[in-house]
């Protein structure tokens, strides 16, 4: 793929690269979901209709059971539009480009990198992310895990490490040790806490 140089002077993919290889890989998916390695996936783009853009369009957003309609330029990812245009920087950016999973977030139940996921294709589907966790100051069970297991250091990694720990135990309560490693062998942790992280997955697959 080829890249270009950001505006910071590192090299990056450029816009239209990652929507062209976005649309090559969504005619070879039926499912529409692309699944990555470790079972990560990121949404599939919408069927081709009439072109949108360059320009804002119109997207809706279901996030956290709450309906919010943007007005984004078709290129921007969930990520950003979460971030940047809903304020809810619990999700993380790191690499940017599909590599650490920092950018977790749950579509329609599934682990969906979202820096992979334009905002577009996200529409009428449900967004849940580490904010639509907790119940008011009642955190989610894996949240309470992470503190009690002292699973998190710098805590960047931690939303998307929650997440997709989530998305395999609202499917498998009862997880394996084995599933929980699984679930978060595409997240990356860059400080030591991946001991305690897998120890917090067990013990809410334990009850
Ligand atoms: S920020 Fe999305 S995978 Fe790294
Ligand atoms: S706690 Fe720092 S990257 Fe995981």
């Amino acid at each position: 793929m080829r890249r270009h140089k950001k505006p910071n002077g590192k090299p990056g993919v450029s816009r239209r690269n990652f929507l062209q290889t976005a649309g090559i890989a969504g005619g070879a998916v039926a499912s529409g979901l692309l699944v990555k390695p470790a079972g990560r996936v990121r949404a599939a783009p919408s069927p081709a209709s009439a072109p949108l853009g360059p320009g804002p369009v119109e997207v809706t957003l279901e996030v956290n059971g709450q309906k919010h309609v943007l007005k984004l330029e078709p290129r921007v990812t969930l990520l950003e539009a979460l971030r940047e245009h809903l304020g809810l920087t619990g999700t993380k950016r790191i690499c940017d480009h599909g590599e650490c999973s920092a950018c977790t977030v749950l579509v329609d139940g599934r682990a969906t990198c979202s820096c992979m996921t334009l905002a577009l294709d996200a529409q009428g589907k449900k967004i849940t992310t580490i904010e639509g966790l907790a119940q008011g100051k009642t955190l989610a069970a894996l949240q309470k895990a992470f503190i009690d297991h002292d699973a998190f250091q710098c805590g960047f990694c931690t939303p998307g490490m929650i997440l997709s720990l989530k998305a395999l135990l609202d499917k498998h309560p009862q997880a394996t040790a084995e599933q929980v490693k699984a679930a978060v062998a595409g997240n990356y942790c860059r400080c030591g806490a991946l001991p305690n992280i897998l120890k917090a997955g067990n013990a809410v697959a334990k009850g």
